[in-house]
C-alpha cells in the first residue's frame, strides 16, 4: 500500500537551540524562527540610531559583483503620513480597487497553481481569521489589503529601487538585502513586513519620492514597534519540510 504523505502541510521542525551547536547559530536560528510580519504597530518612532544600526547591518548583504545595487529611503514623521495617504489615494483610485489598476515595475506573480496557491491561501486565511474576516467576505478582505496602503499604521516606511540596468539581479540582491534588514529589525526589537503592495504602483511611488526612471522600485516595508496585543500579529505562518524543498543527490 502506497502512504501518501501531506509533505506540503506538515508544518517544518523549528530550527531550536539543540545542544551542540555554536551560539552564533542558535542565535540565528532564534532570529530566524521568532520573526514574523507585523501588520500592526504602536505609533512610536523608532529613534535614528535604532534604524541607522538596522540599514547598517543590512548594508552587509552579499551581492553579484559587490554592486550593493539598493538605494533605500526611509520615511520619518510627517513624510511617512503625507506618504500614507499618497499611497492609499492611489490604491483607491479605481473603486473597487484593482489589480487590473497595478503598475509594477518588476511584474508580480502572473499565477499560483498547486501547493503555492495552497500556501497563499492558507496564510492568507491565517490573517483573515486572526482579524475577523468572514470565509466569503470580499468587501472585508479587500478592506484588510488595503491596511497595506494605510502602512498597518506604522510610524515608517522604507521603499528598496534597483537600477534599472542590473535587472532580475539587481532585485535578488535586493531581496537578500531585505532579508538583512528583517532580521537585522528583529534583533533589534523592532517590527517589521516586507511589502510588495508598496511596489504596486512604481510610477506613482517614483513622483513622489522624486526618483528617477532608472530606478525600480522592488519593495517596500513598513516597521517600527509591534503592537503585540493586536489580532493581526497572533499567527504565525507555517513552512514546508526540507523534504517538500531539497533534493539530494549523492552519486
Ligand atoms: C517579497 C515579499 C513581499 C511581500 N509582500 C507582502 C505584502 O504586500 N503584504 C503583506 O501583508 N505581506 C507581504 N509579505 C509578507 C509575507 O506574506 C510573509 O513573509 C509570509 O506570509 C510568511 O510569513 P512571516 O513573514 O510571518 O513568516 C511579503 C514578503 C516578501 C518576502
Amino acid at each position: 500500500m502506497t502512504v501518501v504523505r501531506d509533505t506540503h502541510h506538515e508544518a517544518a521542525e523549528a530550527p531550536d537551540a539543540k545542544d551542540g551547536w555554536p551560539d552564533d547559530n542558535v542565535a540565528l536560528a532564534r532570529l530566524l524562527t521568532d520573526r514574523s510580519s507585523c501588520r500592526a504597530f504602536r505609533p512610536d518612532p523608532v529613534p535614528r540610531e535604532t534604524t541607522e544600526r538596522m540599514l547598517q547591518l543590512a548594508q552587509r548583504s552579499a551581492t553579484w559583483c559587490n554592486t550593493q545595487p539598493w538605494q533605500v529611503i526611509v520615511t520619518e514623521g510627517e513624510a511617512t503620513e503625507r506618504f500614507r495617504r499618497a499611497l492609499l489615494a492611489r490604491a483607491t483610485k479605481s473603486v473597487p480597487p484593482s489589480v487590473a489598476d497595478q503598475e509594477p515595475d518588476l511584474s508580480f506573480p502572473t499565477a499560483y497553481s498547486g501547493v503555492y496557491q495552497e500556501r497563499r491561501r492558507e496564510v492568507a486565511w491565517q490573517l483573515y481569521e486572526s482579524v475577523g474576516v468572514a470565509y466569503g467576505d470580499r468587501a472585508a478582505s479587500a478592506r484588510q489589503t488595503l491596511r497595506n496602503f494605510e502602512l498597518f499604521d506604522a510610524p515608517h516606511a522604507l521603499i528598496i529601487t534597483s537600477p534599472t540596468e542590473l535587472g532580475v539581479y539587481g532585485a535578488i540582491d535586493c531581496g537578500l538585502y531585505l532579508q538583512a534588514l528583517l532580521l537585522a529589525a528583529e534583533s533589534l526589537g523592532l517590527g517589521m513586513v516586507a511589502q510588495a503592495a508598496l511596489a504596486s504602483y512604481g510610477p506613482s511611488v517614483r513622483e513622489f519620492f522624486g526618483l528617477s526612471d532608472n530606478r525600480l522600485v522592488v519593495a517596500g516595508c513598513s516597521f517600527g514597534y509591534s503592537d503585540e496585543q493586536h489580532p493581526a500579529n497572533s499567527f504565525r505562518s507555517r513552512r514546508a519540510p526540507l523534504g517538500a524543498a531539497v533534493r539530494w543527490e549523492a552519486s
